[in-house]
């Protein structure tokens, strides 16, 4: 895909170098080293202003508040950005609370998710003003407790879990192969209908207790339109149901979470499903294969594995536009034709992944081409960088569309896998087509402002990189690049072990 301006305005290729805004990605390696996160303001306040704007068309008798998801990215410099564009947060952990405070986030515009949260957490919520989304049915009374003993009264709303039955289409999210409907089932968030009208009743008893809603996150199961109008059919007969259980309470506010795909959906392309597929293919023959010699039984398996090679995604996911329609339009139509009143209600909305997703980029020099002939054909693009640093995409077994940033215009003739440099086999994208590369290239992967930089991890002890903001035709680092120092610094030597040798 080289049109990116229909999907990202801040992606451009000129005279054969890819651009982010107005730099030059080439330069921006020069300038700062390499590997390099490389982010987008422009790009990030278009995506927010774009989210708010389209869901607020679809809302239309209430509030629209997006809290984005800070576990996407919880970079301050990319948080006050949205902060400044008067963003919320949906935050998991005490330092994602602490990440949102340091950037200005508005406490009204916090919750604060996630099971088994201490007292400790709790207390410190509710100081913070910020609201409590319940999840586990015995925290109503902790909070309330806690908020009687430092004289407040606790915001909170129930993370609910409704049934999906029409959601029958496999899901991308579980491990398992099974529809959408188990496979919210299996995740582990969400309170269960069935506990939902007592637990209710109960917390509109409680004195220090103010249940101002509900809550609902799904996940990206699906990439589809189907999928949210699915969710939101079924989410709506919930809200109802409680309403008329808790004796005509009305929520104030209605969370539908997040879980929109990425434009280019890079989320499960490296392919499960195809890998089965493939072990049934490949094991007998593979078998039958071993009674040849292995000089031609390698050089046929180099030719068969070709064959599987693999295509980023070609297939653009829903625009905000459509997701709004299928997530707030299904939503209000459906609690209205229930007898829902929407008037005054606010809705808000959690992106992660869709909102800062194509607003990074990330940066590699190639180390290496490398290639055998015998005894089977092979050839690797090692590269600096590490899928170490991009872990939250290979857990979720991404297969980002790339490009080598100094050749945007070389044609892409030959198979190689792109490898990282960990002593894993880092098979970050495996056999795709490459153009001739050499040493000093630039390797850039799209779509990495989501969940990558924010999962780097130190393998091999390796330094994490530097990540960079680009305005226009200007580039600051954001987060700087850890040292060897950096790595280490967490260690502590018992004074026992700190002699060379064993004193005997
Ligand atoms: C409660 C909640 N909201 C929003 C999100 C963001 O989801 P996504 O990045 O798929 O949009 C998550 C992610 O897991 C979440 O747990």
């Amino acid at each position: 895909m080289s049109d990116y301006s229909v999907i990202d305005s801040c992606l451009s290729t000129r005279d054969g170098h890819l651009f982010i805004d107005d730099c030059d990605t080439v330069d921006l390696v020069d300038r700062f080293g390499s590997p390099l996160f490389v982010f987008s303001e422009r790009q990030l306040r278009q995506n927010v202003r774009e989210f708010r704007d389209t869901f607020a068309r679809y809302w239309p008798d209430g509030k629209l508040e997006v809290l984005p998801a800070i576990k996407a990215n919880w970079i301050i410099a990319i948080r006050k950005i949205l902060s400044q564009e008067g963003a919320g947060a949906d935050i998991y952990s005490p330092g994602e609370l602490h990440a949102a405070l340091v950037a200005d986030v508005d406490p009204e515009l916090i919750s604060v998710n996630g099971g088994g949260k201490q007292e400790e957490q709790i207390e410190e919520c509710i100081r913070q003003g910020v609201r409590i989304t319940v999840e586990d049915i015995d925290e109503p009374e902790l909070i309330n407790r806690v908020a009687g003993r430092l004289g407040k009264k606790a915001r909170i709303r129930f993370r609910v879990k409704p049934n999906f039955p029409d959601l029958y289409k496999p899901t991308d999210f579980a491990q398992e192969k099974v529809s959408i409907d188990i496979g919210i089932q299996v995740y582990k968030s969400g309170i269960p209908a069935q506990y939902l009208p007592e637990l209710g009743r109960k917390v509109l008893e409680m004195p220090n207790l103010e249940l101002t809603g509900l809550h609902f996150h799904g996940g990206r199961h699906h990439a589809s339109a189907w999928y949210w109008q699915g969710l939101m059919k079924a989410y709506a007969a919930l809200i109802v149901d409680l309403c008329k259980a808790w004796g005509g309470w009305q929520p104030k506010e209605i969370d539908i979470g997040g879980g929109y795909a990425i434009y280019r959906d890079p989320h499960n392309k490296l392919g499960l499903r195809k890998d089965v597929v493939e072990t049934w293919l490949t094991w007998p023959l593979l078998q039958v294969m071993r009674l040849l010699k292995p000089g031609l039984r390698y050089r046929l398996m180099g030719k068969i594995l070709h064959s599987f090679a693999k295509e980023p995604n070609s297939k653009i996911a829903p625009t905000i536009e459509e997701y709004a329609r299928a997530a707030a339009g299904t939503l209000h139509r459906e609690l209205n034709k229930l007898g829902f009143n929407t008037r005054g209600v606010t809705l808000q909305i959690e992106p992660g992944r869709c909102l800062y997703g194509n607003t990074g980029i990330h940066l590699a020099r190639v180390k290496k081409f490398k290639q055998q002939t015998e005894p089977m054909p092979w050839s690797w693009v090692l590269t600096d960088t590490t899928y170490f640093f991009l872990a939250g995409g290979i857990y979720e077994y991404q297969f980002n569309h790339f490009i080598f940033a100094n050749r945007t215009d070389d044609k892409q003739t030959i198979f190689a896998d792109i490898v990282g440099h960990s002593c894993y086999g880092d098979r970050i994208l495996p056999q795709v087509r490459v153009p001739e590369v050499k040493e000093g290239d630039i390797l850039a992967l799209l779509d990495m402002g989501a969940y990558q930089e924010v999962s780097a991890s130190n393998f091999n002890a390796l330094p994490r990189p530097a990540t960079l903001l680009v305005d226009g035709s200007e580039a600051e680092v954001i987060r700087r690049a850890e040292t060897i120092e950096d790595v280490f610094q967490r260690d502590i030597i018992p004074e026992r072990l700190k002699d060379k040798a064993v004193s005997v």
